[in-house]
């Protein structure tokens, strides 16, 4: 595992989006998951600059986001098929039809989950995998007390979980309480990790999850056991490990 440490979120964002560069010059039909949430925005928004300065090409990228709310559809602004047109499809070259989100409109959930696994396994697995982090320690919407053993399944919100992205709704209730997410398999099957962290809230889940003990309890704990990870944080969400002298 190598941690990158960043000063603040858009030296984090810059750092992470060179990691991404080099993924699709060095292999520019790779598959990438990616990640929602405020974390990668900067990252994504980086990677549109490059794209339009001409230094980037995504017509070959293939994609597989990692989660969904269960509920929305993907013309609902909160949903992460419409983030992922706002923040990044939208503004490069890579093809819609290579682009995959979980449908969260699929109500018979053992068909979407396999169909989304068999999608993730025709396109030959995840190259990268971008990774933001809950302040619990969730990775995807793999929330605390999950299996590890876990691919695409629909999940439970936490109450966590819900306050933390209630901020994007116009009011709590409007939260789903389920979404579709791509599990722990999916993620440490994946050729290479990147993951990202930004801010104070996040300095003890960093801290569990890179240096505490590899437990459900903290999904991203089990980051620790793949062989190629990259962490990119800023000095806010490495704070605790700063403080404890383990950088
Ligand atoms: C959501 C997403 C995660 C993301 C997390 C952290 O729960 N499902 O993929 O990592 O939020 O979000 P943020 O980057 O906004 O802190």
């Amino acid at each position: 595992m190598r941690i990158y440490k960043a000063k603040d979120y858009n030296e984090m964002s810059r750092k992470a989006a060179n990691i991404i560069s080099a993924q699709i010059i060095m292999k520019p039909d790779a598959v990438l998951g990616l990640a929602t949430g405020s974390s990668p925005i900067g990252t994504y928004k980086q990677l549109i600059d490059w794209y339009n300065k001409g230094d980037l090409d995504f017509s070959e990228i293939r994609s597989v986001n990692l989660d969904e709310y269960k509920g929305l559809d993907a013309s609902n602004p909160q949903s992460y098929a419409y983030f992922m047109r706002h923040n990044l499809f939208d503004s490069v070259n890579i093809k819609l039809e290579n682009t995959n989100i979980p449908n969260g409109l699929e109500t018979d959930i053992e068909k979407e989950c396999t169909r989304y696994n068999n999608i993730i396994k025709s396109l030959g697995g995840i190259d990268l995998q971008l990774l933001g982090i809950g302040n619990n320690g969730h990775i995807g919407f793999n929330e605390p007390g999950e299996a590890f053993e876990k691919e695409t399944h629909c999940v439970k919100l936490t109450e966590n979980t819900i306050q933390a992205n209630a901020r994007f709704f116009s009011s709590i209730d409007e939260v789903p309480t389920h979404a579709y997410s791509t599990g722990i398999k999916n993620i440490m099957q994946a050729r290479s990790i990147l993951l990202i962290a930004s801010g104070e809230a996040k300095a003890e889940a960093m801290y569990q999850a890179l240096f505490g003990p590899i437990t459900p309890t903290v999904p991203a704990s089990i980051l620790q056991l793949h062989n190629n990870v990259s962490i990119v944080a800023d000095e806010a969400a490495l704070s605790l490990i700063i403080k404890k002298n383990l950088i």
